[in-house]
Parts: structure tokens; sequence; C-alpha cells
């Protein structure tokens, strides 16, 4: 695993959207999986800013998110459809028809989890899977104790996970409480994985997932096991790490 340790958000965010482009410069029709969350922000920002430039184009890059919450539209604020267009989607030359994000109206999620599987795999596999952490060492919405065997599936998210995401609803009373996302196999069969987290909130589960043995409570310590691993990392959020004595590069 190769560790990147920032000063700051922006040279975090810098660092993520570099590695990022360098695999849509090395193969243009890559598939990326893609995250939402607050902590990738800054790294799709970047992306754009260097696209308008015309450093880099994404017109046959291929994207899988990885969740989307049950119940929502497409079109709701909250949605990942819409965050994805609203921070990356809508500002690059992506097509379209290109950016696959799980369907939060499914009538069937089975129908629908099955369906993204198949779509991943008809991809040929996930290039580059960019990921955030939750605070309990969550990747998508793989809970704690959640099989690392799962593919695509129906979660029930945690009550932590409902506390931590309300702050993006009016009220806790309107985070959904399931939502469809990749498993942890899907995640652990992309060829490269790149893993973001910032701030002093995530310090001990970067902590816990990096230096302590794997074990699914907490899901992100799979990570051990994946040949190619890139953490991109503020201070704050990597100190323990670094205390721990693992080698970080700046
Ligand atoms: P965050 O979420 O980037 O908003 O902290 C990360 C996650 O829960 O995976």
């Amino acid at each position: 695993m190769r560790i990147y340790q920032a000063e700051t958000y922006q040279a975090m965010s810098r660092r993520a959207a570099n590695i990022i482009s360098a695999q849509v410069i090395y193969k243009p029709d890559c598939v990326l999986g893609l995250a939402t969350g607050g902590t990738p922000v800054g790294t799709y920002q970047q992306l754009v800013e260097w696209f308008q430039k015309g450093d880099l184009s994404f017109a046959e890059v291929r994207s899988v998110n990885l969740d989307e919450y049950l119940g929502l539209s497409p079109h709701h604020e909250q949605s990942y459809r819409y965050f994805m267009q609203t921070n990356l989607f809508d500002h690059i030359d992506i097509k379209p028809e290109n950016t696959h994000v799980l369907n939060g109206l499914a009538k069937d999620p089975a129908v629908e989890c099955a369906a993204y599987n198949k779509l991943i795999r008809d991809l040929g596999g996930i290039d580059l899977q960019l990921l955030g952490m939750g605070r309990n060492g969550h990747i998508a919405f793989n809970e704690p104790g959640d099989d690392f065997g799962l593919e695509t599936h129906l979660v029930s998210l945690t009550e932590n996970t409902i506390e931590a995401n309300a702050r993006f609803f009016a009220s806790r009373d309107e985070v959904p409480r399931h939502a469809l996302s990749m498993g942890i196999k899907n995640i652990m069969n992309a060829r490269r994985i790149l893993i973001v987290v910032n701030g002093e909130e995530k310090a001990e589960a970067v902590y816990q997932a990096f230096c302590g043995p794997v074990t699914k409570q907490v899901p992100a310590s799979v990570l051990q096991l994946h040949p190619n691993v890139t953490l991109v990392g503020d201070k704050a959020a990597l100190h323990k790490l670094a205390e721990a004595g693992e080698t970080v590069c700046g």
C-alpha cells in the first residue's frame, strides 16, 4: 500500500485527482468506480478544473458509482445520482450513457443489484475504484459486521451512518433507512483502489483499518488484502498511522 499525506484538504484533493487523471490518460476508456460524500468533493473540483483547462478528457470513460439511497429519485438533491451530476458529470465531457448509478427507485432491489453486478462484469471490471471511509470504518454502505463476500446488495443503514449523513438532510428523520450498495467483493475486484480520508474524526478508523487486524468489524480493513491500494489523506486523518511507524510519503 502507498500512503500519501498532504498538508491540506486541497493538496489531498489534488493528489487524488492526479491519480485519477493518470488512470484516464493511461487508459482513456477506463472504468472508474466513483464515490460520493464530503471527502471527494475537492477531488472532483480539481478534475473539473483540469478538464476545463483542456488537460483531461473523459469522453471515453465509463463510470460506476458505489451506492444509492433506496427511495430517492435521481432528481432528489440528496440522491447520489444528483450529487454526481452536480459535482462532476455536468461539468465534464463524460457521455451520460456511460455513467452508471444504482436506481434508488428500483421496484425490485434484488433485480437491480443483480443487474448492476452484471453491468460491472460486462464493462470488464473496475480499473480504479475511488473510496471514502466512514467514521466506523465503512466503505460504500458496507457496515461493520457485513460479509466480505457480498456483491451489490440491499443494506439497512446503521444508526452511526444515519447520524453522520443527517447533516445533508433537513432532519434526521428524512435520512433514508436503506440503500443499494456495491459489496466488498465488487470493491476488492477493482484492479486499483484509491481511498481518500480527511479530518481528525477519521483518524481512529484509518488507524484501525490499516494497523489493526483484518476484521468484518472494520470493513475498510479488508483493503489490507488488496494488492494495489493507495491511501491519500490529510495530516489530521493520517497522524495515528504515522505515529505507529507506517511509511508515509509527503
Ligand atoms: P464523507 O463520507 O466523505 O462524507 O466523510 C465517507 C463515507 O461515509 O464513506
